[in-house]
């Protein structure tokens, strides 16, 4: 494991060699990573008591600050999202057919410019699962969001309302129509695009606009996700500075803010104009999940949203939430799938690569089996035994086509050869190596078994052999690799890597998941078919103590669990 100081306070940062810049969310794992969690999580834990002793105190000093909190003022959320959801789409909803909608059952709004985003179009020709329709009450939350993000996006008259009121350096308290969160970008492809979605749904809950600053190894990557109006953040004239390398700069995290006020006994009155959340593997703002502090971070009108992860399970523990997203989500497993396909559609030129790619190798073959192959560093193996993994795992979960049956019919001279023309099964193979596609491919071809139903074509679009994370080429290939796994019927996907959570996740599959060699040593359980299409949060805040109204435990219980293939981490279940 490649490490690197990254300076803010002598953390350590894990450099990841996975996939494309799917650079692993795959944050605090294990091995090695271990002493470094623990002390974050010690951080953690140590920056709460001082929080505790200032709500006490704030409960009490009437004159203190935007961080008093009354817990008993603790209410949903109103929702105060228009109608337009309901006029639109009033009297249809029982009865989206759900295969072949280009709209997803009402998912996505009509109306976008077609030719400027194909995918958007053209993706549910390519998917071959849809498990779950989505519920009115998302459709009419996401038709509220589209309204609200119009009227607030960059552009509009309230943004540089919000802009000004930013430079000002004080909250508005109330006197912006418009709140935001501006995603910044963190880690790996793999990553970001889980960080997208959580911010995304965070907005949902909280009535904020979700703007992105994108970096430019990621400026052409995704289209506009949002009708009539952008998502960009303009990051040339947005009054805080440095936002692509942000990971230093967390003096302004929320939880860094409140300790130093804490600390100052300050009695400022008025909530600051941002503030940064660290959500991502480092976690400095586990208060985040909160109660209270969501009550006090209604009141900061920019957030920045520094994280690297699928933080939205842990958003269930909040009770206010809980109860919106189950609203949202009658089937938490869908959670990801759902907001993944809103939000994410692959720009022209990514998707001129995955459809040219899908139709010459994918398409003639009756069933698509995608892998996944991710090698960590601290948990690598031998490829003989990694292939060994794959195989036995294969076996376990009766994925991949077996060889070893005789008797049948004499193979066919075309029969099973990699990349054979018509093949009834095509194994895609997305890895950094071309090592597993080669055993793949000779596996087939010396296979015994003949006959037309034995045909497997063995195919893989790149092997880089290595990362190049600011890369926009780099990321484009691996963007359009995510969309390839996404379009198979069947994945085996490698334990903690955030790039098959995200393939999982749009594809609607529960795939089976190579466990981690951890210390390197081969795990004695190949794989585990999930139980959850969801992506694992690998990093949950641990340790904070809340004081609002606690979440429904046994739904949190039943609803958010330990994750198949970490321990440590957790997901939603049904
Ligand atoms: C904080 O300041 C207030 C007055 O502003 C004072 O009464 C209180 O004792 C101070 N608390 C601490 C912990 O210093
Ligand atoms: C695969 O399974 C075989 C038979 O159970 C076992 O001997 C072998 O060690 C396994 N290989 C790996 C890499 O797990």
């Amino acid at each position: 494991m490649e490490m690197t100081t990254s300076g803010a306070g002598g953390v350590t940062k894990l450099d990841d060699d996975d996939y494309p810049s799917a650079a692993a969310a795959d944050r605090c794992p294990p091995g090695t990573e271990k002493k470094m969690c623990r002390r974050v999580l010690l951080v953690g834990s140590l920056v709460t008591l001082p929080l505790l002793a200032f709500f006490v105190f704030s409960r009490e000093n009437a004159s203190v600050a935007w961080l008093q909190v009354a817990i008993a003022q603790l209410t949903a959320t109103n929702d105060d999202d228009g109608a337009a959801g309901t006029r639109v789409y009033g009297g249809r909803r029982s009865s989206w057919p759900r295969a072949h909608d280009e709209f997803l059952g009402g998912l996505l709004a009509p109306g976008m410019d077609r030719r400027s985003c194909r995918s958007r179009y053209q993706s549910s020709r390519y998917y071959k699962h849809f498990p779950f329709a989505p519920s009115p009450h998302l459709l009419q939350k996401l038709r509220g969001y589209e309204a609200r993000h119009r009227r607030c996006a960059p552009g509009t008259p309230l943004y540089a309302k919000a802009v000004e009121q930013l430079r000002s350096g004080h909250s508005a308290e109330g006197g912006t129509e418009c709140s935001y969160v501006v995603w910044l970008p963190f880690d790996g492809l793999g990553n970001r695009m889980l960080s997208m979605v959580s911010g995304f749904l965070y907005a949902l809950l909280t009535g904020r606009v979700l703007l992105a600053a994108l970096p430019p190894d990621s400026s052409d990557l995704f289209c506009e996700p949002f009708p009539g109006a952008t998502w960009r953040l303009p990051a040339e004239d947005f009054p805080v500075a440095n936002l692509f390398g942000v990971g230093q700069d967390m003096e302004r995290s929320y939880t860094k803010l409140v300790d130093g006020m804490v600390a100052a006994n300050a009695t400022a009155g008025v909530a600051p104009s941002y503030v940064y959340l660290s959500l991502g593997w480092l976690l400095r703002d586990g208060l985040f999940f909160c109660g209270e502090h969501q009550l006090a971070l209604r009141r900061v009108d920019w957030l920045l949203l520094y994280s690297d992860l699928y933080f939205a399970p842990s958003l269930y523990a909040v009770a206010e939430f809980q109860d919106e997203l189950r609203r949202l989500f009658p089937e938490k497993e869908s959670v990801h799938h759902l907001l993944s396909r809103y939000l994410l559609h692959p720009a022209n030129p990514v998707w001129s690569m995955v459809t040219r790619y899908y139709r010459a190798y994918l398409a003639p073959a009756a069933r698509r089996i995608g892998v996944q192959i991710r090698m960590f560093d601290h948990a690598s193996i031998p490829a003989d035994d990694m292939y060994g993994q794959i195989l036995n795992c294969s076996r376990q979960e009766h994925v991949l086509p077996e060889t070893d049956d005789v008797g049948e019919a004499a193979p066919s001279p075309t029969a099973s050869s990699g990349g054979s023309k018509n093949p009834t099964t095509a194994i895609f193979v997305a890895s950094l190596y071309a090592d597993y596609y080669r055993r793949l491919t000779s596996r087939y071809s010396a296979a015994k078994g003949g006959g037309a139903t034995r045909r497997v074509g063995v195919f893989q679009r790149t092997h880089e052999e290595r990362q190049a994370t600011e890369s926009l080429a780099h990321n484009q290939r691996a963007l359009a690799e995510i969309y390839l796994l996404s379009f198979c019927e069947e994945l085996v996907t490698s334990g903690l890597s955030t790039f098959g959570y995200v393939s999982s996740g749009l594809a609607g599959i529960r795939p089976a998941i190579l466990l981690t060699a951890f210390d390197h040593v081969v795990p004695e359980t190949p794989c585990r078919r999930a139980a959850s299409i969801e992506p694992c949060n690998l990093t949950p805040p641990r340790g904070v103590e809340c004081l609002s109204r606690p979440a429904d435990k046994d739904d949190l219980a039943r609803h958010v669990r330990v994750c198949e293939d970490f321990k440590d981490g957790v997901k939603f279940f049904d």
